[in-house]
């Protein structure tokens, strides 16, 4: 029986917007969650805010609001933020919320009483950003490292907690469990660090200069120094120290935080919770900085990359791939749009997208999406081309995975993919379905390809959930036929002869470069501050009869007036073009089939005149859902689009922003 994995990010401070460098621990950490509970581990994963500290009050101060309504006001940015990127967190937690005062408090009454915290003077460099004390040691050129401010000097009498008491049991522990803090060049930073004395850390702060904070349970003139305070959430949320929760999950945590909290989380934190004599976490997940034209991003700078804003332009699935096939986990990563477009347009819309709307595409007109009979001996796998590199895939993704190196379990899936469109080259489906006498053969290349999809439409859940899921409907994967954990995904022969499969889809439409507004490094400097899709309808085609400057149309007069009830009777619903054709004989009229999220559909449309089947596959429509079918020259349309028409010619009405299709547009 595997132990339980207990995912942890960093609590956020609320004195600024999330931005992509927060997306990027929260999305790791969904990944990993995601990827452990598909190995049929117990998870439980954990963010949520920071709220107490200087920080917060001058933030707050700045919008003439208490700390209290600005930390709400933030702290929702953040917990409505992750549903958006698909996070499945647990719980949320919150340094104000009483249930966590209650432990810090516990935990720092318990660390006095063991004699741990002493009370005394001390003259210091304090950093007001930082809200902490530094040695000389620990300034550049004399100046905050992270602020290049001066730190000022200032005396005062406050608690102090006994790290140098743990040193050489820290030093000890680190180097007997090289698994303690990862990749390895975080673990010879903190044992470099630990090389020279440690020193005692203040732990209070008081009132008559900050107030917002947790009270010491021993004196009601301190509060809490905020990284006290702050690390007991990982406990707290738990429910330290009888709550089920925490006696299931602890010691069990995978904390994964960016190097700039290297510190806090490799020396305090061990040392408080040995010093309270509480289990000590498993591991440690340090990685690198997302930064923007080699600087740090930052609001000061003004280049600060706002998540919902990729979102809109990109969708939730590539920016979370992007993110994670991009960083190096550990390293330091430069952010630009060019490259995520690229990555889109060459990973996604090229290698998987291509890959699944071609196999499907051949499946449908060979087989008619019927799943064929084939040998048994290839069927069930061992005899069967692709089931040694899926294998090999699966394993090699699965090492990667489980040690926080995304970006490989990432490369080892497309290594897959590319071996896949090799194999549609080599075998040549199109040259096997000209020949009666190798319908097997065809049959068997077929099978081969669907069963490969299916192992990558599993494997790619962690990081691409919505994708899998598409992927996984259109494969035909269902309740008979589950593909949650790693077991299942490693079956082989599980297409049963008879069964059909919905239509293709595409998966990712490619990005016109030309056209788009990046090859900027972010989204900030584009037009308004947004990012736009460019696929979408700024780049509507002119329609072709219309001339440069259309003559205004003669209108109808408006029809009688109808009641909002009327309205609602309307379905009408994103919906994405994937294929379209001429009608033979019909001029004016185009046969779509349209994605419209839970199905695919036919749409007859009359816009032949404005547009080529090629200017509308990829576009998004809106279209009326619950039309009763009618057949147009032949062919059952179940829906209609919407569209300005006049007699020189038509234009499509479209979304401003790219929405998943079956979207209810109201
Ligand atoms: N409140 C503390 C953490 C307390 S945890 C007990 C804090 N908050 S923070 O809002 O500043 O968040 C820092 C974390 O946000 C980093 O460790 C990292 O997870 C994430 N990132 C912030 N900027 C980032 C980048 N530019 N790049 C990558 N991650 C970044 O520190």
């Amino acid at each position: 029986m595997t132990s339980p994995f207990y995912i942890t990010t960093p609590i956020y401070y609320v004195n600024a917007k999330p931005h992509i460098g927060h997306t990027y621990t929260t999305v790791s950490a969904d990944v990993a969650r995601r990827f452990q509970a598909m190995t049929g581990r117990d998870t439980f994963f954990l963010t949520g805010t920071d709220e107490h500290g200087d920080k917060i009050v001058k933030a707050a101060e700045k919008e003439n609001i208490t700390p209290r309504a600005y930390a709400d006001r933030i702290s929702r940015l953040f917990s409505d933020l992750w549903p958006e990127f698909n996070i499945t967190n647990d719980y949320f937690v919150r340094t104000t919320d009483p249930a966590h005062i209650a432990v810090v408090q516990k935990i720092l009454q318990q660390i006095y009483d063991a004699g741990d915290i002493y009370f005394s003077e001390y003259e210091g460099l304090y950093c007001f950003g930082c809200e902490r004390f530094y040695t000389e040691r620990e300034l550049v050129d004399g100046k905050c490292p992270d602020h290049e401010t001066p730190p000022e000097s200032i005396r005062e009498s406050n608690y102090f907690f006994k790290m140098s008491r743990y040193q050489q049991w820290l030093t000890d522990h680190i180097t007997a469990h090289p698994e303690f803090i990862q990749p390895e060049r975080y673990r010879n930073e903190v044992l470099a660090f630990l090389r020279e004395p440690l020193e005692d850390l203040c732990i209070s702060r008081p009132k008559s200069r900050l107030e917002w904070g947790i009270t010491l349970p021993f004196d009601e003139n301190y509060v809490t120094y905020v990284w006290f305070d702050a690390l007991i959430n990982y406990i707290s949320a738990l429910g330290f120290p009888d709550g089920e929760k925490f006696k299931k999950f602890w010691p069990h945590a995978r904390h994964v935080v960016a190097k700039d909290i290297l510190k806090p989380h490799g020396i305090y934190w061990p040392i408080m919770l040995k010093a309270a004599g509480i289990d000590m976490f498993k591991s440690l997940y340090v990685h690198g900085y997302w930064n923007i034209d080699e600087s740090k991003m930052s609001k000061s700078l003004g280049n600060v990359v706002d998540p919902l804003e990729l979102k809109s332009a990109y969708g939730t699935d590539a920016v979370r791939f992007f993110l994670m096939r991009e960083m190096v986990f550990g390293l330091d990563a430069g952010f630009s749009e060019a490259t995520l477009v690229e990555r889109i347009n060459t990973d996604l819309a090229n290698d998987l997208g291509n890959l699944f709307s071609r196999v499907l595409a051949m499946f449908h007109k060979y087989f008619k999406g019927i799943v064929p009979e084939i040998d048994p001996a290839v069927r069930t796998g061992t005899a069967a081309d692709l089931f040694d590199d899926t294998r090999q895939t699966i394993q090699e993704y699965t090492e990667e995975m489980a040690a926080f190196r995304f970006h490989k379990a990432i490369s080892a899936v497309w290594n897959l993919i590319s071996r896949m469109n090799k194999y549609v080259v080599t075998t040549a489906p199109w040259e096997l379905a000209k020949d009666k006498g190798r319908e097997d053969r065809l049959k068997a290349v077929m099978v081969n390809l669907l069963e490969g999809l299916r192992v990558i439409s599993g494997l790619i859940l962690p990081v691409m959930p919505e994708t899998a899921q598409i992927m996984q409907k259109h494969l035909g994967i269902g309740k008979n036929t589950p593909l949650s954990t790693l077991d299942q995904i490693s079956q082989w022969g599980t297409f049963a002869p008879g069964t059909a499969l919905p239509g293709p889809v595409t998966l990712f439409p490619r990005i016109d470069t030309k056209k788009s507004n990046t090859g900027k490094s972010n989204t900030k400097k584009s037009n308004n501050g947004k990012a736009k899709n460019p696929s979408k309808s700024q780049n509507a085609p002119m329609p072709q009869n219309a001339s440069e400057t259309p003559e205004p149309p003669v209108l109808p007069a408006l029809k009688p007036e109808i009641t909002f009830e009327d309205v609602l009777k309307l379905d009408l619903r994103a919906a994405t073009v994937v294929h379209a054709e001429t009608i033979p004989k019909a001029k004016k009229l185009l046969r779509l089939t349209v994605d419209l999220g839970m199905e695919q559909r036919t749409v007859v449309a009359g816009i032949a005149k404005s547009y080529t089947p090629e200017d509308i596959i990829g576009k998004q429509i809106i279209v009326v859902a619950n039309l009763k079918p009618a057949v147009l020259m032949g062919v059952e349309s179940q829906g209609m689009l919407l569209a300005a028409v006049t007699d020189a010619g038509c234009a499509t009405a479209a979304l401003d922003r790219e929405m998943a299709p079956g979207t209810p547009v109201k």
